[in-house]
């Protein structure tokens, strides 16, 4: 069996709308108080407009008032340990810590764990900008 929050992100690239890549993601993203949101690739023929499976578990969940976070899922259907891309590593890191584990789905049972501090080790946060409004004053 594999792990729970990876069943869920499993579960949930079934909905993706993929008709463009044809590449199927989940993302399972379980909050401070252990609520799980999920979310799937949703594409656009325009392509760029493509949302990804993580940023929309996140925005559900931010959308239900939750803002902390203890870990994050992901899945492809393909079973490929895909990550979650540069632009979904800086939209979690508006709310995630560094040290949010991040667990791959390799198929079977094997998952590639990683911080989101590894995956994306420099980051623009809430704080850069404070600190440079501070240095202003
Ligand atoms: N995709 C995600 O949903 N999350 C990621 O961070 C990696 C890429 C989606 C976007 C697109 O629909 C498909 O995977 C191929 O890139
Ligand atoms: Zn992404």
């Amino acid at each position: 069996m594999p792990d729970e929050l990876v069943e869920r992100a499993r579960d949930a690239l079934d909905a993706a709308y993929v008709p463009y890549s044809e590449y199927r993601v989940g993302a399972a993203l379980r909050t401070a108080d252990g609520t799980v949101f999920t979310g799937c690739n949703v594409e656009n023929a325009n392509y760029s407009n493509s949302l990804h499976a993580e940023e929309v578990a996140l925005a559900e969940a931010v959308t239900r008032g939750h803002r902390e976070f203890d870990a994050l899922a992901v899945a492809s259907e393909a079973r490929d340990g895909v990550t979650p891309c540069g632009m979904c590593r800086q939209t979690l890191a508006e709310f995630c810590a560094d040290d949010l584990p991040i667990v791959c789905d390799e198929g079977g049972n094997a998952v590639s764990e990683y911080t989101l501090g590894e995956l994306l080790p420099s980051t623009i946060g809430p704080e850069t900008l404070e600190a440079a409004k501070r240095s202003e004053e």
